[in-house]
């Protein structure tokens, strides 16, 4: 089943985080991040065991901060279904845009990121550090239009 998480599965999250990642997110950023307003975070619960999680920061436009399944639970289709989920939850919350960034190595995340309709928008030289990273993006409003250019406001100091 699919629900939103709650404080108390931070920890749990946290574990399958460790699990999941060489460079996990610190317990304390989960829990600040999910202490921000923007952030929507969904989990995939089987039994009781977190198995998945996703998290966003669902601003005009979304960033996909988490996303990782268990890898005995891998291949089933929960990834896309907390994928769906996750932008859901960021439409519902007024984004019109989803971006994330995916390391260039990454085949199995960019397969389910190509599947569920996100393109290239760059490539990020050493976004990771050790590594570049794709940045993607998805339109998650239909007939979005592009987002005019940034506008200087203030006073002209030219
Ligand atoms: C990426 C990840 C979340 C995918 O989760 P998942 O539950 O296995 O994904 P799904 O079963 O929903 O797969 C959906 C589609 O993604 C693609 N895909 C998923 N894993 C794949 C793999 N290992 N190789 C190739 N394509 C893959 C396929 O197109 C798949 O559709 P199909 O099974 O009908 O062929 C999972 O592999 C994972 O947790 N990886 C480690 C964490 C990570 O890298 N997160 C992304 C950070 S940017």
């Amino acid at each position: 089943m699919i629900r939103n998480w709650t404080a108390d599965d931070i920890p749990r999250i946290y574990r399958l985080e460790r699990e999941c990642f060489e460079n996990p997110w610190h317990l304390w950023s989960l829990e600040r991040t999910f202490e921000l307003k923007v952030f929507r975070g969904v989990l995939e619960e089987i039994d009781g065991v977190v198995v998945g999680y996703a998290g966003v920061l669902a601003g005009p436009d979304a960033d996909l901060a988490l996303i990782a399944v268990a890898p005995k639970f891998r291949r089933r289709g929960i990834g896309a279904a907390l994928l769906a989920a996750v932008e859901a939850e960021a439409v519902a919350a007024g984004s019109e845009r989803m971006f994330l960034e995916v390391r260039v190595s990454n085949t199995a995340a960019r397969s389910l990121y190509i599947k569920a309709g996100y393109e290239d928008v760059s490539v990020r030289e050493k976004y990771y550090g050790d590594e570049d990273a794709y940045l993607m993006k998805k339109d998650l409003v239909p007939g979005v239009k592009p987002r005019p250019k940034y506008k200087r406001v203030g006073p002209d100091v030219s």
